[in-house]
């Protein structure tokens, strides 16, 4: 089944607050988008530096209820910002939020969470969660609206750690 979608082509009409930035769905990443994404994880600290980001996007990509969504530079067609939203049936979730650090602070982020939640709540979901591993982005997603409900364990090596999970109602 198609990923719901409140947009009907790849591309979204909603430029990000006052950057210019253009929004799109990304179905069919080139080599070059999938070295630019790696980069921007490992940049934005969100992977390792030894880690290829081509499993996950694929993953995503592929995954029934998944969505890559992207945010490109219009002049030069540089990505800018990423995040994949999907849901569980239960949940709704985001992952993989990031922001090039020369674009934070533009309104991208904002752009984007919002967009995930139209996303959601079109494919029905009640209620939107997001693991988040550290404090900084904590306070976005407070920001947001959303609230800290608890912990979950990240066992990912070499260190294990505790995130915060964080929620919000997707009903109007
Ligand atoms: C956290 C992140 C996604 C924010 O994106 P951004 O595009 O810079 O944020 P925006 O410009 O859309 O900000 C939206 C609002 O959140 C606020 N905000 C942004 N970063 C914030 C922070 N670290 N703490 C508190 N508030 C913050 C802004 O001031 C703005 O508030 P306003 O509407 O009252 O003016 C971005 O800094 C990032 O990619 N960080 C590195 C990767 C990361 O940690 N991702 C999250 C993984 S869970």
């Amino acid at each position: 089944m198609p990923v719901p979608s409140p947009f009907g082509s790849d591309k979204t009409n909603g430029d990000a607050d006052g950057a210019g930035i253009v929004l799109e769905q990304l179905k069919q990443p080139s080599a070059e988008d999938i070295t630019a994404i790696t980069r921007l994880w490992i940049s934005t600290g969100l992977i390792p530096a030894i880690r290829d980001a081509r499993q996950d996007i694929e993953n995503c990509i592929s995954a029934q209820h998944g969505s890559l969504i992207i945010a490109r530079h219009p002049g030069d067609d540089q990505i800018v910002a990423t995040m994949m939203t999907g849901h569980d049936d239960i949940f709704g979730w985001i992952h993989y939020l990031a922001i090039a650090e020369h674009a934070q602070g533009m309104g991208i982020g904002r752009e984007l969470v919002r967009l995930a939640e139209d996303i959601l709540r079109t494919s029905g979901l009640r209620e939107i969660r997001i693991t988040v591993e550290n404090a900084t982005a904590g306070d976005f997603y407070a920001n947001l609206g959303y609230e800290r409900v608890g912990s979950a364990p990240d066992q990912t090596p070499p260190e294990s750690h505790q995130n915060t999970l964080m929620c919000k109602s997707l009903i109007q």
